[in-house]
């Protein structure tokens, strides 16, 4: 993906992924935008100073800070940190595998909704979890509802 391809679904337009079997899936943009209850099992995880990785418009960010929880969005998309910074929550344009703020300090990693894939599949975690977290800390993968449980790095 380029820094773009996101950006109409960041906006809240619709749109899909193509597979490279032809297969459209559609993704899930109105989610992006607010919290669902499905959210709250991973907010209640972030204890500590937490790292959203791939944050998109911002909701997990903005709904930690809120809590008072220490928060950083990382998003390779300058719309997506706009949006984030747009709720009052801080947000860096970076890709994930450049130097991250704060490496091996954050407690936790979120990877919500598919971004546990970013950079090679679910057979190949995404390369902040370890780097970014201590030993001991979580990366939290919030693919799907049902597996929105931390998990250690
Ligand atoms: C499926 S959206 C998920 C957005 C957000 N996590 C949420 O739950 O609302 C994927 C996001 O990951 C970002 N992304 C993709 N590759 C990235 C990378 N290498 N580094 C940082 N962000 C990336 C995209 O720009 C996009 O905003």
């Amino acid at each position: 993906m380029t820094t773009t391809e996101f950006d109409p679904g960041l906006l809240g337009e619709h749109c899909w992924l193509e597979c490279a079997n032809g297969e459209r899936v559609m993704l899930p943009v109105t989610r992006w935008q607010e919290l669902d209850s499905s959210d709250e099992l991973l907010l209640a995880a972030c204890l500590g100073p937490t790292l959203d990785v791939g944050c998109g418009p911002g909701r997990l960010v903005e709904a930690l800070t809120r809590r008072g929880v220490i928060a950083l969005g990382v998003d390779v998309s300058p719309v997506a940190v706009d949006l984030t910074q747009a709720r009052g929550a801080p947000a860096l344009c970076r890709d994930v595998f450049d130097r991250i703020p704060g490496e091996g300090r954050w407690r936790h990693v979120l990877l919500a909704d598919g971004n546990i894939g970013i950079g090679g599949g679910s057979r190949r975690p995404a390369a902040p979890g370890p780097r970014a977290a201590p030993a001991g800390g979580q990366r939290a993968d919030g693919a799907r509802p049902a597996r929105n449980r931390p998990a250690p790095v």
